[in-house]
């Protein structure tokens, strides 16, 4: 079995479980939607769990009439498999031959290249190639789908800014996957908590702690084929460059439905965290980045708190859930997961169902939010409605990047510190070939830099 893809039993398990701005005030935009045709084509870059998940939530949408024509990937393997797990159940919705399965770093180009104006690029890579992608798709007029996070760092989390507004002038259409937005019990829960049903929020908790996930922990790279860059980029949760680091994409979704509850962005944080294991259970050296437990402190400007508990260690007490306190009584606002239902609101501070006083009760049909957020993107190009979740998205990672750089760094950091920091972890991503080196090299004996609080506190590690 090919050690970097998944097998086919997790790899339906992990698609199965994830399937499920406004254009400017006065100013003249034409429409952009599918020209001359009811159908929307899709072109699927990145063509991994959740891309190919995505496409399936594509190809359910009440109004039907989508169509997937392009896929692309850096490796030919993952592309086929995704290809061949759509073919199994939705053959009948795509029309990909061989010569519009575009394999490489330009392979996105190509695929974009078989749409027409109008149509929609879902951007299911790591973050890494996010502004790459995106400033592509709006070069094509494409309306879009991208991934959580967007950003992992200062650079281009300004210039997914700007690509967000150059989009809106373009009339585009731009959802991101942050599926807790479209999650009907959280969207009323939010509403009832900005109408004071729980009084002043002053204090909400996020926890996702449960055994290491995805590609988070690395043994060094083996060497030969892949190539150090495609290894590490098939491992993206190791390496701060490509994800934003397990912090970011483990931990964004809490972070942002707690925000969506408040209704703003904290200001700043402080955070503790490390690693306690450093080995794998056979004793070899871990060379990702990550720390395995996170405890991040955001302020908001009200002076109002928001605590993030990240843990990713085996055999520990295993909490993932999310909620918010008012001076009135308290929520809980994902009762498991990332957004599982339901969400409720109680009369005082221990949920209890004897001091619920609303439980979410969701249409049937609107029970899946990864399928409400593709009725929503395509209900918005079909109607021609403003549609564009780009900035929001960049603020939820730069404000899980602001966390992540307080535990690394040992440092307080502000939201405008991090959105204005210089470094940038991946500045060649819109040149990588197949034979570049990647963003982090390691060292003889295979480690890479890692954060060191206290020691290293301007940067996220030794940028060399
Ligand atoms: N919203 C959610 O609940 C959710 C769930 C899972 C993943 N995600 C997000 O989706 C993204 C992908 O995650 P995944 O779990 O599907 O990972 P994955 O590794 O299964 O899929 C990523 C795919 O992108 C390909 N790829 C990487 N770089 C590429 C490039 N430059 N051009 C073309 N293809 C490239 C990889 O080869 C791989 O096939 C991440 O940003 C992740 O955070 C979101």
């Amino acid at each position: 079995m090919n050690r970097y893809l998944p097998s086919r039993r997790e790899f339906i398990k992990t698609t199965g479980r994830v399937a499920a701005a406004t254009a400017l005030a006065g100013m003249s935009v034409p429409r952009v939607y599918a020209a001359g045709s009811d159908t929307l084509q899709l072109a699927l870059i990145g063509c991994g769990g959740r891309g190919t998940g995505a496409v399936v939530d594509a190809m359910s949408v009440k109004s039907g009439g989508v169509k997937l024509v392009a896929m692309a990937d850096v490796f030919a393997a993952r592309l086929e498999q995704s290809h061949g797990a759509l073919s199994d159940g939705h053959g009948d919705k795509m029309d990909v031959p061989p010569d519009r399965r575009l394999i490489g770093f330009d392979g996105y180009q190509r695929a974009m290249d078989c749409l027409k104006p109008g149509d929609i690029a879902i951007l299911a890579t790591p973050l890494a190639f996010r502004p790459v992608h995106f400033s592509y798709a709006i070069q094509k007029c494409l309306h879009l789908f991208m991934e959580k996070p967007l950003s992992a760092d200062g650079p281009s989390s300004r210039r997914m800014l700007q690509l967000a507004q150059d989009a809106s002038v373009k009339n585009l259409k731009v959802a991101v996957g942050l599926m807790s937005r479209h999650n009907r019990a959280i969207q009323e829960l939010g509403q009832r908590l900005q109408d004071g049903a729980i009084g002043d929020i002053i204090f909400m908790r996020g926890y996702r702690m449960s055994g290491p996930g995805g590609s988070c922990f690395s043994e060094k790279w083996p060497g030969g084929a892949p190539s150090e860059l495609l290894w590490q980029i098939a491992r993206f949760h190791s390496f701060i460059w490509a994800s934003g680091g397990l912090y970011n994409d483990f931990y964004i979704h809490l972070i942002d439905n707690l925000c969506m509850m408040k209704n703003a962005w904290p200001v700043k944080a402080q955070a503790l965290g490390g690693r306690h294991y450093r080995k794998s259970p056979e004793g070899n050296l871990y060379v990702d980045q990550n720390f395995d437990s996170y405890s991040v402190e955001y302020t908001f400007a009200d002076g109002a708190k928001m605590l993030l508990d990240g843990r990713c260690v085996a055999g520990c007490n295993e909490i993932y859930s999310s909620y918010a306190h008012g001076s009135k009584g308290m929520a809980v606002v994902s009762a498991h997961g990332d957004c599982g239902m339901p969400s409720s609101i109680h009369s005082a501070q221990n949920p209890q169902p004897s001091n619920a006083i609303w439980i979410s009760n969701v249409k049937p049909d609107e029970t899946n939010p990864y399928l409400n957020e593709w009725n929503d993107l395509v209900d918005a190009i079909r109607r021609d409605h403003p549609y564009n979740e780009a900035t929001r998205g960049v603020q939820a990672s730069v404000v899980s990047s602001m966390g992540r750089m307080a535990a690394h760094t040992g440092q307080e950091v502000t939201y405008d510190q991090m959105l204005n920091h210089a470094d940038a972890y991946a500045p060649d991503a819109d040149k990588f070939t197949m034979d570049s080196a990647p963003p982090l090299r390691s060292a003889p004996d295979g480690s890479y830099p890692i954060p060191m609080p206290g020691i290293i506190t301007q940067h996220e590690y030794a940028m060399t």
